[in-house]
Order: C-alpha cells, then structure tokens, then sequence
C-alpha cells in the first residue's frame, strides 16, 4: 500500500494534515527533527491525537541527515511542509536555519522523490514569496525577507526537478490560524495576551497591516485536494487563502471581543520584512482543485480560543 509521507509532521500545519489524511484512510508517515526552534514539547502534544493510530509511523530524524529512499516507495504522495519558517527570525544569522531547513531540505526531498518513483509532492510555500507585491495587478515573485527569498527558491528548484519528470505541486499558504498556531504567530499571540498571565503582544506598527488570514483546516483540505487532483502536473502555483482580509487592529478587537479581555500590549517599531498587506488570488485555486475556504474568522477564532483554553487548562 502506497504512503503519504508528511514532512514537518509535527509541526502546526503537519500535525492537522497527518490526522486528516488518517481519517480518509490513509497510510501515514511522518518526519520531524521536532526542531527546538519553538519548544519541542508542544510538538509532542500536536501528535498526540495521531500517535495511537496503528497507520500512523514517525521518523523523529533531521532530513539532511537521513537517507530517504529507504522510506519512500514508487506511488507514495510527499507533503513536504518541513521547513523554519518565520520572517523575522530569517533575517542576519537565522538566515543560515532557513537555507538549511527550507532550501537544503527541499533539495533532498525532490531530489529523493525523483529518485524513488513518488507519484507526487505537494510542496508548503508561502505568500511570502510575494512580498510586497500583492496589491499589483500582476502579482510577482519579489519577496522582501531572507525567509520569502529561501520559499521561491525552493519553487524555482520545484521547475528545476519538475523539468527532469518529478510531479510537484506548490501551495502560497496565506497566514494560517487556528489550534495549535505556532507560537511566533500573531493570533496565538494574541490570545495569551488576553488570558490570565504576564505575556504581552508585541505590537509591530500601528495594527494597520493586513493578512488573508486562512484557518488551518481550509488549508489542509486543499493541500490534499492538491495531491488527489487529477491533472498533470500543474506548474502553476496555487494561492491558498482564507478570503478573509483583515487588519491586525481588527483582528486585536475580535480577540479581546471573544475572550472578554483587555489585551496586554508592548508597543514597537515596524518590521523589516512584514508587508503591509497581503492578497490571495485564488480563482486557479478554487477552479482546478473545486476548493473554497469556508471558515469565517470569527468560527476559526472561536475554535483556536477554545483550543488554547483546553491546552492551557490541561497543563496547569
Ligand atoms: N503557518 C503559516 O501561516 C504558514 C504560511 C505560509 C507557509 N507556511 C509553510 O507551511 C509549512 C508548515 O508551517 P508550520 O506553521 O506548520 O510550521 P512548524 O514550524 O509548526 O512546522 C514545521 C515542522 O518542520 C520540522 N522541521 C524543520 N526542519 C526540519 C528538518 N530539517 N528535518 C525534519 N523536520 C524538520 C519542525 O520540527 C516543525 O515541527 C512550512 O513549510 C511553512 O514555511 C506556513
């Protein structure tokens, strides 16, 4: 029986996508170095729904030092979603954690699908790739962070192998949001902000910036649709946004609405790297992959408080 394989598997966006895939049936391997870029113990809990699942399997190793085509067989889907992610840690030394994490490593794993017959990868990047580019008529690749300069070129190696017969799909993730949001994110940010603590969100600029906030489940369901679809390989990227835009100002107001608080605020000075707006266009997406978003920002906040109350609450 063929596999999906997730990289990143315990990760935000990888812990969602290997449970999902469990529920439609599917074989799942996941691979994770559990990074201690963020704490590797809430890594653990983001697998704790999937681990007692007996097609479920993990490879607790770092990619670029491990031998991937032991594990993949010919027919095998490859979600590659391993990465560091996060501008503002990308710019002076973080740089080099980007190159490997996301450059090198995405290098390995085409280079080992190539190798191997996988029938596809479906490969996380990011609208980052866009910079400040996305109110143009003709969005660009023109990013404006080490991070977004590490995303398109792994979609330039994505051409590259895609020219030697490998089949990759490429998804821009738009700001993603709900359970288990990484801790750098905004809106788990937010939230700790406003629960019972002495954290305090760091408020960039004024709160005029404004994001495609997508919430995690919407993504998922277009990440799959995206290895099942049925066309040749599609060397378009897909832009994968929520629809929603919404100011952080805006988004400060719904939290503090939602979970009856006063936010603690810490304010700073704007930051290099962090585009005032960002804009999804995904037409392509919704028509080739028969995709939408359908989750209100008010439904995916209300599911990421009730989320981070539970995790909160179980660990105190
Ligand atoms: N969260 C977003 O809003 C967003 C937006 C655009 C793109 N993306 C992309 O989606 C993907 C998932 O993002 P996320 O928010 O879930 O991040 P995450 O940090 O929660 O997950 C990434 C996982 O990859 C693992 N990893 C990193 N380097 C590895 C290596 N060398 N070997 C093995 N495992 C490794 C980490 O331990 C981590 O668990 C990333 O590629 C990211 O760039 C995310």
């Amino acid at each position: 029986m063929s596999s999906s394989i997730v990289t990143g598997a315990a990760g935000f966006i990888g812990s969602h996508l290997s449970e999902q895939l469990l529920k439609l049936g599917e074989n799942v391997v996941g691979i994770d170095n559990f990074d201690p870029w963020y704490n590797p113990k809430t890594k653990e809990s983001n697998l704790s729904a999937v681990t007692t699942s007996e097609s479920f399997s993990l490879f607790r190793e770092n990619i670029l030092s491990m031998d991937l085509t032991e594990i993949l067989e010919p027919g095998d889907v490859i979600y590659h979603l391993a990465a560091r992610p996060g501008v503002q840690d990308s710019w002076g030394s973080g740089f080099a954690a980007s190159v490997e994490n996301n450059v090198l490593v995405t290098q390995k794993v085409f280079e080992a699908a190539l190798t191997c017959g996988v029938r596809r990868v479906v490969f996380a990047s990011s609208s980052s790739v866009y910079g400040a580019s996305a109110t143009n008529e003709m969005k660009s690749v023109a990013p404006i962070s080490p991070y977004g300069v590490s995303k398109a070129a792994c979609e330039q190696l994505a051409d590259v192998y895609r020219g030697r017969g490998l089949d990759i799909v490429a998804m821009r993730y738009f700001t993603v949001y709900g359970p288990r949001q990484r801790p750098d994110m905004a809106m788990n940010r937010l939230f700790r902000a406003a629960l019972p603590g002495s954290f305090r969100f760091p408020l960039r600029g004024n709160g005029s910036q404004r994001r495609e906030f997508t919430f995690v489940k919407d993504i998922v369901d277009a990440t799959i649709r995206a290895a099942n679809s049925n066309l040749e390989s599609v060397s378009e990227p897909f832009d994968v946004g929520g629809g929603i835009s919404a100011s952080l100002g805006e988004v400060m107001s719904l939290v503090e609405e939602i979970t009856g608080m006063t936010l603690r605020i810490d304010p700073e000075p704007s930051a290099a790297g962090d585009p005032l707006i960002t804009v999804a266009t995904t037409e392509f997406t919704e028509k080739t992959l028969n995709w939408k978003a359908t989750t209100s920002l008010r439904e995916g906040l209300l599911e990421h408080y009730d989320s981070l109350r539970e995790s909160v609450s179980s660990s105190t």
